[in-house]
């Protein structure tokens, strides 16, 4: 058995969840009727209803019991303090060093990062108002309209997520793409409609090794030269952000136009780097600038505040209980806002490649539950595709609704519209309907079964004034902070991804094999070599 299974909290909350399991929201919202306005708590401009959870004051305690008992304010403090963390990488992991303000001191190896962070946003800010205003031209002579992010992972998912964030306060005679996957289609159809001599590239990969982002970078060379027809264009066209200045180099883009950032920053947790560098240049330095704010300002909660009014903490142990103790496989992410569309696929990225780990630190193997499946997408789309299945279905789906006092877009009646959907969702998988409410509404009796919904579905809220840069930094922040106490509390190292390099060495294996102009000694297993047999054949014929 593992350290963590052994500890009184966890067997104390193993016992307790039993009696747990038997209560329904129901009752604990009759027990206590201020419950709804205490269970809450606020920070960072982010306001959490965690109300309509499963839990009694005890649950509470116990679970913060748990954290103490598994130092997490230690972890906690070692990270910020740049200690080495990441273990099996033997890096620090100073993410929150990206958004330190100028005066701050964040000392890695005994140096002050500070100034070198600040001194990289600077220089992106210099260059994001050069392009924004025409002043950095293209080869021939013609103003940057489009710029297009090659990024795959960690160098995509955080800007393609802030970009359509922030859709609201970008600059609108810009175009923004992002290609991440090496399926080419994917390139085409970005560059379509685009002229090469407006065109830039970001090429964002922080080893500039990655397969998926060299094959796209080198067809994005090659469809630049097909029309501009001299290799000089490439310096007026690309710019890269890499830790890597060496295979910039041999890329051939010139290292003065590279951004750099830093081995301690992993890329799940890069947008706000110079990954950012796409994002900075549609939205303007200032709300870049302000979105960092807004992480440094979730920063400061989750350094300082108490772990009973600790917004990351509260969300960490409440999906823990879900995940470890109620066999919950999964979390929806439910946002209702359209421009945070991609928020939950970003949130995969940061939850799963860093939770996703099956041995503690000292490399034993769990004998519990670590991180859930990540899903969900906005709102009411959700509402007449899966949500039948969180009321009414077998499994339990933990849910974290997102929500806007005020919409950026003044269109009345939609944004009442929208809220009271987010609203009835939750009062709905809380508190359901009995087969004695079906009764009184005169329904059918065969149908009364089919109509009653159990509620006592977990639901979070979380609700904000209107979604600005800061806003979003926050809510970022906030989920980042609650992957990492989760991953403290089960003693994994959230950050490495030692499980993504597997299938990455096949594929190098692969590749040759399905290039070669004569079929190679194959020896798979028979699946793959058939597989690859039938590749072959196909793509002959
Ligand atoms: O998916 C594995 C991974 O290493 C991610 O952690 C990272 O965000 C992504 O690949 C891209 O890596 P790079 O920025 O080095 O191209």
């Amino acid at each position: 058995m593992t350290t963590l299974t052994q500890l009184p909290a966890w067997t104390a909350l193993d016992a307790h969840t039993q009696t747990l399991k038997r209560l329904h929201l129901r009752e604990l919202f009759a027990q206590d009727p201020q419950r709804g306005e205490r269970l809450t708590v606020e920070a960072a401009g982010l306001y959490l209803d965690y109300s309509k959870n499963r839990v009694t004051d005890e649950t509470l305690q116990l679970l913060l019991e748990l954290a103490r008992a598994t130092g997490v304010e230690q972890r906690r403090d070692a990270m910020f303090a740049g200690e080495r963390i990441n273990v099996t990488e033997g890096r620090a992991v100073l993410h929150t060093a990206l958004r330190a303000p100028r005066d701050a001191t964040v000392l890695v190896d005994g140096q002050n990062v500070v100034p070198e962070v600040h001194e990289v946003l600077d220089r992106m800010a210099t260059f994001a108002d050069q392009i924004r205003s025409g002043g950095w031209r293209g080869h021939t002579g013609k103003p940057i309209r489009n710029i297009v992010n090659i990024g795959i992972g960690g160098s995509d998912l955080g800007p393609v997520m802030a970009y359509q964030a922030l859709t609201f306060y970008s600059q609108r005679d810009l175009t923004l793409r992002f290609v991440s996957n090496v399926d080419g289609s994917e390139f085409v159809e970005a560059v379509r409609d685009l002229d090469p001599q407006e065109t830039l590239f970001i090429v964002s990969s922080k080893t500039f090794t990655t397969q998926e982002t060299m094959a796209n970078a080198q067809s994005a060379r090659a469809w630049l030269l097909a029309a501009l027809h001299d290799d000089a264009a490439v310096a007026r066209h690309f710019v890269a952000v890499s830790t890597n200045a060496q295979e910039v180099g041999k890329f051939g883009i010139d290292t003065a136009n590279m951004f750099g950032f830093w081995d301690w920053v992993g890329g799940r947790y890069s947008m706000d780097s110079a990954i950012g560098l796409s994002l900075m240049i549609a939205v303007g330095p200032d709300h870049f600038r302000e979105l960092l704010a807004g992480f440094h300002d979730m920063d400061q909660h989750f350094r300082t505040a108490p772990l009973e009014q600790n917004m990351p903490v509260l969300l960490a142990l409440i999906g823990l209980l879900y995940n470890d103790f109620f066999d919950a496989q999964t979390v929806a992410v439910l946002p209702y806002d359209h421009y945070l569309s991609h928020f939950s696929a970003y949130l995969q990225q940061l939850d799963m490649e860093s939770n996703g780990k099956h041995v503690t630190l000292d490399g034993q193997t769990v004998d519990y539950q670590t991180g859930p499946v990540i899903w969900g997408q906005p709102g009411t789309n959700g509402q007449h595709a899966f949500y039948q299945l969180i009321h009414q279905g077998t499994k339990l789906i933990p849910c974290d609704f997102i929500g806007f006092a005020r919409s950026l877009n003044t269109l009345p009646p939609h944004h009442d519209l929208l809220m009271a959907n987010v609203f009835a969702q939750t009062e709905a998988l809380a508190f359901g309907k009995t087969a004695e409410e079906v009764e009184a509404d005169g329904v059918k009796a065969e149908q009364v079964a089919h109509r009653v919904f159990e509620g006592n579905r977990p639901t979070n809220t979380i609700l904000a004034e209107v979604l600005t840069p800061r806003i979003l930094g926050a809510l970022i922040a906030l989920y980042e902070h609650k992957v990492f106490v989760q991953g403290a509390i089960w003693d994994i190292n959230s950050f490495d991804q030692w499980g993504v390099e597997l299938g990455k060495v096949l594929a190098s294996r692969i590749v040759p094999e399905l290039q070669a102009e004569q079929e190679p000694p194959l020896d798979h297993d028979s699946s793959t070599n058939a597989l690859i047999r039938r590749y072959r054949q196909q793509k002959a014929s």
